[in-house]
């Protein structure tokens, strides 16, 4: 393992990316990528002159030579537009469909064995676009969505029941959009299921904001979210790199599970230093396997709007 990692997109989710890679000392490189001339080197300069005060070894480089790239172990695309207030992540569609076609189909000439987390939106349309352009197998290929969505949850939970979020664990499958599926029924506090902690009118006012949650920070900063998610990066970098096989709430290509097959969907995945090693099927009422399979109904609806195919 060489320990290199290469971020796609100087945004303001590719620096927090790079920034917290160094912190939770995840690699022995990171490569910072942006097809804008200095923004990545900028980004890369300044995290490195914190690295006397911050302590931490000097590991970030940055530029628009993929060689540097080379052998990466896994590759971040936070490469795209973001939303502006008033947009929804479908807006981005044709745009951003073809900065991560370009964005992966060079990445993978140079790393054609690594791990790729797609973050750029509309996120599950995304890593279909991946896939195909950097000829990914499923495994080694996975969305960054149902962490930052679920953390959203669990945050609001946490809130409202004036408990620790250490205690909180939610569930939030399918689309990372309108039409995600939060699953109260797996989501608990301190093991205890929340539909016995608040009233169903309470967890659908939460469930209700957490599905405006990246829509409610651009209203209130005027841009996108990306503490957060660079936070669910992070967790999904740690899980592959540390081989955790962890289960998380991640975008994965199905094909039959739940009865779903050619959509990237949110579902719990193990993750772990091969990838997508497991896809958990979880028994789901029949609202909420209707629920999934509309997200995915919309989400394969869409691939024409790009060309791509199930
Ligand atoms: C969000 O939900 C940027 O899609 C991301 O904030």
């Amino acid at each position: 393992m060489n320990g290199k990692i290469t971020v796609f997109g100087a945004g303001n989710v590719g620096g927090a990316v790079t920034r917290r890679l160094i912190e939770r000392k995840l690699c022995k490189k990171v490569v910072l990528v942006d097809r804008s001339p200095g923004k990545a080197e900028g980004i890369a300069l300044d995290i490195l002159e914190a690295s006397p005060v911050d302590l931490l070894e000097p590991v970030c480089v940055s530029g628009d030579d993929l060689e540097q790239t080379r052998n990466s172990e896994i590759v971040v695309i936070t490469a795209g537009a973001t939303r502006k207030e008033g947009m929804t992540r479908d807006d981005l569609l044709k745009i951003n469909a073809d900065i991560v076609r370009q964005c992966v189909s060079k990445a993978a000439l140079y790393s054609p064995y690594a791990f790729y987390i797609i973050v750029s939106n509309p996120l599950n349309l995304m890593c279909h676009v991946a896939m195909r352009a950097g000829q990914i197998p499923r495994t080694r290929i996975s969305g960054m969505a149902g962490i930052l969505d679920a953390s959203r949850f669990q945050y609001f939970l946490s809130k409202e029941l004036n408990i620790s979020v250490e205690n909180v664990q939610a569930m939030v499958l399918g689309e990372h959009g309108e039409d995600m599926v939060p699953v109260p029924r797996y989501s608990t506090v301190a093991g205890i299921p929340v539909t016995e902690m608040m009233p169903p009118g309470k967890i659908d006012e939460l469930i209700a904001r957490t599905r405006d949650g990246g829509a409610e920070i651009i209203r209130l900063m005027h841009t996108s979210a990306f503490y957060a998610p660079a936070s669910a990066v992070i967790q999904m970098v740690a899980a592959v790199v540390m081989d955790k096989k962890k289960i998380l709430p991640c975008t994965a290509y199905l094909t039959g599970e739940y009865g779903i097959d050619g959509a990237f969907v949110g579902v719990p995945v193990k993750l772990g230093a091969n990838g997508v090693e497991e896809i958990k099927e979880i028994e789901l009422t029949d609202q909420e396997r209707t629920a999934l399979h509309a997200s995915a109904d919309k989400i394969k609806k869409q691939l024409a709007l790009i060309g791509e195919s199930c």
